[in-house]
């Protein structure tokens, strides 16, 4: 039996009596009433299996295909900021954990170590991208990502505005002395005001990013990379159709793990419309509040590609660094495993929209 605790579950409790509060609830924290925050997680609890019987599952794999490129799992590591407020080594770690998985890491333009030593260190490394109303820093954090080996680039749609968050008010959430957005640091947007506002972090959206971010902007970003671009959160399936249109070449449903619009619907409950929207012409991808194994067969029988966990990489990473992510993952893999051969399907690949079910 080993010494990591059994489930995410039992990695968030880990990481909470480790980490200090004010970090803890940030990385925890959704918006206003949190109301998203749990209906994302409560949403799978509402879908049944109608498993498939008598299918030989003697021989199995989680292995993925995206964009070409085989992957060991469908489970993917979603851009989260601010590593090294979990762990000294930050991102490296979560790199490091990624590459051992066998799986794909999308890191945030707002990590604390510089994105040329995180993409350095791995192949399957896609740069998510804010932003910035200094639009020629933005291209520079594009064409560094590119110059890096970035495999991809993720822009991240639902967040040009700073979704509030209570708890991150209350204790006026700010990056500690020594840790900076180690990526805009060389456009000098590296520090994070302390007091201000509702916390330091909206202080620094709301001065830097820009919201009048729009789809004209879809031709802009094209236009200075030639790396595929996919968008990161939606949840309508116009908008959805509008990307494909515009030449997004993956959708991303995301509510932004609650931390945005509170009462935004569920992304489990967003996926399925979104799919039929986008006809097969782009990949899709779903993140939010998946901790089970059956949560992910339930996103692949919605026609996810493959799926995307923030909060459980951050619980990994708090409570063992590059080995605590591998062993969080590791557990839900381990449920996929088992929740895909009890459901008849040998592969990712093999599950179909006929296995879902209202309770
Ligand atoms: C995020 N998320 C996020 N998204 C993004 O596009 N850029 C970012 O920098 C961040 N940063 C970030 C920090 C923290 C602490 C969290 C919890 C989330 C959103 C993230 O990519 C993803 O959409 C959600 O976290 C997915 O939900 P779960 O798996 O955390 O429930
Ligand atoms: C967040 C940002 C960094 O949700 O995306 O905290």
């Amino acid at each position: 039996m080993s010494d990591w605790p059994l489930n995410l579950a039992g990695f968030e409790s880990a990481a909470r009596d480790r980490l200090p509060q004010m970090v803890y609830d940030y990385y925890a924290g959704g918006a206003l009433d949190e109301i998203t925050l749990r209906a994302n997680r409560d949403a799978y609890d509402e879908i049944a299996l109608r498993y498939r019987v008598l299918v030989d599952v003697s021989r199995r794999s989680l292995a993925t295909g995206i964009f070409g490129r085989s992957l060991e799992t469908p489970i993917l590591f979603a851009p989260t900021a601010f590593h090294r407020l979990a762990c000294e080594e930050g991102e490296m770690a979560t790199v490091r954990a990624a590459k051992e998985l066998g799986t794909l890491m999308v890191l945030s333009s707002l990590s604390t170590v510089p994105m040329e030593q995180v993409i350095a260190e791995y192949e399957h490394v896609w740069f998510q991208l804010y932003v910035y109303r200094d639009r020629g820093l933005t291209r520079e954090l594009v064409a560094r990502a590119e110059a890096a080996g970035a495999a991809a680039i993720v822009l991240t749609v639902d967040a040009q505005i700073w979704g509030r968050r209570e708890r991150d008010v209350r204790n006026q959430f700010h990056l500690p002395q020594g840790i900076s957005v180690a990526n805009a640091l060389p456009g000098g947007y590296g520090d994070m005001p302390e007091r201000e506002g509702d916390s330091g972090l909206a202080a620094y959206v709301n001065s830097l990013f820009d919201p009048a971010l729009s789809w004209e902007d879809i031709a802009w970003l094209k236009s200075v990379t030639s790396l595929p671009v996919l968008l990161k959160g939606i949840v309508h399936p116009d908008d959805a159709r509008l990307a494909v249109e515009h030449g997004a070449d993956g959708v991303m449903v995301s509510n932004h793990g609650g931390r945005q619009l509170d009462t935004a619907c569920a992304t489990i409950r967003a996926l399925p419309d979104v799919v039929a929207a986008v006809e097969g012409r782009a990949p899709v991808f779903v993140d939010g509040g998946i901790r089970r194994g059956t949560d992910v067969v339930k996103a692949l029988a919605y026609g996810a590609s493959a799926v995307f966990v923030g909060r459980p990489v951050l619980w990994g990473l708090a409570v063992g660094g590059d080995a605590g992510i591998v062993a969080a993952i590791r557990s839900l893999q381990h449920e996929l495993d088992v929740a895909l051969a009890l459901c008849g399907a040998a592969t990712p690949a093999q599950v179909t929209a006929d296995i879902l079910a209202p309770w």
